[in-house]
């Protein structure tokens, strides 16, 4: 698939951090961008951004934990925009918890909304892209899907979950033209741990260190992540990004 030709594109959790710096990255490429999260307030001021930027913009309420608001969110996205050539699914909660200290309510949350969401998505949003013959189907993972870390069980689980299930879909999509990939990112600057506080998270940064999982000691932008999603989105036909690690550019000095 060229990436000269305006497409269109669904963004999950485009309200803030990555989803939203890939609305607006997919907006600057000329791609009309429907955007869902649950914050409708944050997701009018994004639409506005990618609308200066260029693109065309529709917002709507969604919850990927429901497939209900999955299939409104895509019935009133067709209806403005037509039919999505590129879905990304970036919604993604974490909370930062031994296991123990976590309830029951809290890994839910974070399996239904970072595992089972993205399915319910990909199951709304497949049939239409393979009977139209092409589609992107994109798919916000973590390096903790292969590089576990302590106090994030059940986001671990849930992102070492979604992977396993990218790569059934993949095989299961061979031959459609439409392609499913992971855009796998490192740590980010965003919303996501910001309520972790200043002590939980030296403990918890300890502990990575303790672990050898601390290998980024450093962020990077979520226009970074999304300049990543947008290369995948569009990249030429017969080739395919399946996996994409994203972490950030270390300035440091090796050993070597
Ligand atoms: N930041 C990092 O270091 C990092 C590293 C690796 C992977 N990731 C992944 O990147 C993705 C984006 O995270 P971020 O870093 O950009 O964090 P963020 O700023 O907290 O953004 C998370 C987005 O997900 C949306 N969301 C959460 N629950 C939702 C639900 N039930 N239905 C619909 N939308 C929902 C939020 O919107 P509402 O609250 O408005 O619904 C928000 O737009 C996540 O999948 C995350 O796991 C992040």
């Amino acid at each position: 698939m060229s990436d000269s030709a305006a497409r269109t594109a669904f963004v999950t959790g485009a309200s803030s951090g990555i989803g939203a710096a890939t609305a607006r990255a997919l907006g600057a490429r000329g791609f009309a961008v429907a955007l869902g999260a649950r914050r409708t307030e944050r997701l009018e001021e994004v639409a506005r951004d990618v609308e200066r930027a260029g693109g065309r913009a529709f917002f709507c309420a969604l919850d990927v934990r429901d497939a209900d608001s999955i299939d409104a969110f895509f019935d009133a996205a067709e209806s403005a925009l037509g039919p999505a050539d590129v879905v990304v699914s970036n919604a993604g909660v974490g909370f930062a918890r031994l296991l123990g200290e976590y309830t029951a309510e809290e890994l839910r949350t974070e399996l239904d909304t970072n595992l089972l969401g993205p399915m319910l998505v990909a199951r709304r949003a497949a049939p239409g892209m393979v009977e139209r013959g092409a589609g992107e189907l994109i798919f916000v993972s973590s390096l903790n899907a292969v590089a576990p870390r302590t106090f994030q069980a059940g986001y671990t689980a849930s992102k070492a979950g979604l992977e396993g299930f990218v790569r059934v879909l993949q095989m299961e999509l061979e031959g459609s033209g439409v392609r499913a990939g992971v855009v796998r990112p490192g740590p980010t600057g965003s919303e996501f741990g910001a309520g972790y506080g200043a002590e939980r998270s030296r403990r918890i940064l300890a502990s990575w260190k303790h672990w050898g999982v601390m290998r980024e000691l450093h962020w990077m932008d979520a226009e970074r992540v999304a300049d990543a999603i947008v290369t995948v989105a569009t990249t030429p036909s017969g080739m395919h990004l399946d996996v994409v690690q994203v972490v950030p550019v270390d300035t440091r000095k090796g050993p070597l």
